[in-house]
């Protein structure tokens, strides 16, 4: 496998988020949607995604779920969140790097950190989801990081109904399943 640029770099961390964080995630959902979703995307569907999560929504995920922040250099780089949807199955429900440090390794990275995470902790959950609404754009990088494509299902933004692809990723599973 080839050595990601900032897997051992000094200066990444992967964190607990922090409730001053809630601004950055905010910023960095917003630009995602409208600078590299528009061609997928209406603008309602944009309207309503993005307001379905205001800073404010951000606290309160991290009180309900595992949600992580990336820093390069002490800045902040990404963040992700982690569902448990049951016993075997977890969700990614958020995962966004920011603009100007797309491409260059973070997103797998965190990829991996989820997969560490998750055996640490969740030991029974052997597969992991992700539902894409602009999934022209990044299944792309859910293929790369050992997603497949598993079925269309629907996405919910303040009352609007937006398509999404699920894909699936098998887990590497732990000495309780006997492997
Ligand atoms: C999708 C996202 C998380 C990926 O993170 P990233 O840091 O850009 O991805 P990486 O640089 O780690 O890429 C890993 C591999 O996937 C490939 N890849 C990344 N995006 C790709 C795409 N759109 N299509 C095809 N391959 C892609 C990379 O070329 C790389 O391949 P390599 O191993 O051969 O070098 C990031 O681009 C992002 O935050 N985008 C905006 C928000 C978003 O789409 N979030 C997900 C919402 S469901």
């Amino acid at each position: 496998m080839t050595q990601r640029k900032y897997k051992k770099a000094a200066g990444f961390l992967i964190r607990w988020f922090r409730p001053d964080d809630a601004e950055f995630c905010y910023n960095t959902r917003r630009s995602a949607y409208n600078h590299e979703f528009t061609d997928e995307l209406s603008e309602r569907e944009i309207t309503a995604a993005v307001s379905a999560y205001e800073p404010v929504d951000y606290i309160h995920m991290a009180e309900r779920m595992p949600f992580f922040v990336a820093e390069l250099h002490t800045e902040c780089v990404g963040f992700f969140t982690l569902k448990r949807l049951d016993t075997y199955t977890a969700e990614i429900p958020l995962i966004y790097i920011t603009l100007e440090n797309i491409g260059t390794g973070i997103g797998s990275t965190c990829i991996e950190y989820i997969e560490q995470w998750i055996r640490e902790h969740w030991p029974d959950v052997n597969t992991l989801t992700v539902d894409t609404i602009i999934p022209k754009y990044n299944s792309g990088f859910y293929k790369k990081v050992g997603f497949t494509t598993d079925k269309q299902v629907f996405c919910e933004f303040k009352g609007l109904t937006v398509k999404a692809l699920r894909l699936i990723k098998h887990l590497r599973i732990g000495t309780k399943h006997g492997k």
